[in-house]
């Protein structure tokens, strides 16, 4: 493994495809290491922009304009941050030589559709999943309730994220509503919705697990401490690591990890999805990519999933250590303006062991993620509870 200067004949070249708060915490780990460092997002000065050697704002999910951009800047390594992409010129970027994709183009292909990565795991890996079916109308949905998945149930768009087009269904009266709802919320309209049974689980985790190489140049797989976290409209509001589990329930959760990153293949960290019951896990999903609950390793680890992604992808080796629990709590835009202010930064950072990063979005909605605060402590409970006490001393503000 080696890496060159940035910005001469020897550079290693990586571009972001997506660079969000979570591509921005990526480009920072690659820039310490000294990697020269491409950043690609829908719109300008997109958080990742604002710490890259270059920026671009194209539409990524148009094939030619990325092929074009790839033909230009010579990436040696393309690093997806977002679902919507032309996931199929990936593949042919893959395969022409022109750049290698994390982890491979076809988990990005598997995992942009719930279709995909559903049926690999429940059906090729026999991984324990909800009940589920895929329906194309109001009459598809009734039948696939009334043949087992029962009341009450979710349906999603097969092609969307953060919940959008995401509705519980209760009874029979709420499938046109629902299902109208999907419509409108996928990413493109394909009136296709994935009907999952509705899992009564004791919590949820995220299972960040890293396929790395050792120094034997085999990859190996880690595990992070699991991360618990809460969900409001399909969207994180709070994390913390480690989550306190069962023997038996961490040790299928690494299992389901190993099984389903293992088949998606390449290097990098991934964020696998679980639902626990007691001894029980169910898959739900996996981002082949640093996961937004894992924003907590940036108080809880010694490398955290930012920089374990960066160090997997240059065939670095990696630790998973936990240095000690924290929490993570989100800080959002609550207006709909440009170039806002954030007011008591400092009343925030008052709060002992915290921290905070603010993400340094253009334009603020009122639930977009505008920041996050980090709290370490002896006990999770602790973390969480200066967490949230940190993000609420935080208030945007339009000047
Ligand atoms: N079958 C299910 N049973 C119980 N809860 C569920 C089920 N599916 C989803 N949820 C709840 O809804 C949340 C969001 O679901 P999911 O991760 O599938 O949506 P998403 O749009 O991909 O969200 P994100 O992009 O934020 O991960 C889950 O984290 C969980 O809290
Ligand atoms: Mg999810």
């Amino acid at each position: 493994m080696k890496i060159g200067t940035p910005l001469s004949a020897t550079a290693k070249r990586v571009m972001l495809l997506g660079s969000g708060e979570l591509g921005k915490e990526v480009i920072i780990a690659l820039q310490r290491l000294g990697v020269e460092v491409i950043a690609v997002d829908r719109y300008e000065n997109a958080p990742g922009h604002q710490v890259a050697h270059r920026a671009y704002a194209i539409n990524m999910a148009d094939g030619t304009e990325v092929l074009e951009l790839v033909k230009k800047e010579q990436p040696h390594l393309i690093v997806p941050e977002i679902e919507a992409l032309d996931t199929q010129m990936l593949a042919q970027i893959e395969e022409q030589g022109l750049a290698e994709v994390i982890p491979k183009a076809r988990a990005t292909q598997l995992t942009m559709n719930r279709e995909g990565i559903r049926c690999l795991a429940a059906e090729e890996l026999g991984v324990p999943t909800s009940k589920y079916a895929f329906a194309e109308s109001e009459q598809e949905i009734k039948q696939a309730i009334d043949n087992g998945i029962g009341y009450p149930c979710i349906i999603k768009p097969v092609m969307s994220s953060s919940g959008k087009g995401q509705s519980t269904i209760k009874s029979e009266a709420d499938i046109k509503v629902a299902w109208d709802y999907a419509k409108s919320g996928g990413r493109v309209d394909r009136g296709r919705v994935i009907v999952e049974e509705m899992i009564k689980f004791d919590y949820e985790i995220t299972l960040l697990t890293v396929r790395a190489l050792n120094e034997s140049g085999e990859i190996e797989t880690h595990f992070c401490e699991p991360i618990g976290h809460i969900q409001v409209d399909g969207d994180y509001v709070e994390s913390w690591q480690p989550q306190a589990m069962s023997a038996a329930a961490i040790q299928k959760s690494q299992d389901i990890a190993k099984a389903v990153t293992g088949n998606l293949g390449g290097r990098g960290l991934f964020g696998v999805e679980l639902f626990i019951k007691g001894d029980d896990v169910w898959f739900s999903e996996v981002s082949p990519r640093p996961h937004d609950t894992g924003m907590a390793t940036m108080a809880t680890q010694y490398q955290n999933e930012f920089e374990l992604h960066a160090r997997a992808i240059l065939g670095l080796p990696v630790s998973t250590a936990l240095r000690e629990p924290g929490a993570s709590a989100v800080i959002y835009g609550q207006m709909n303006e440009k170039g806002i202010a954030f007011n008591g930064v400092e009343k925030a950072l008052a709060v002992p062991q915290t921290d905070i990063r603010l993400f340094g979005k253009p334009e603020a909605f009122e639930k977009r993620r505008m920041g996050v605060a980090l709290a370490y402590g002896h006990t999770v409970e602790d973390a969480r509870k200066r967490a949230k006490q940190a993000a609420s001393k935080v208030i945007p503000a339009i000047k």
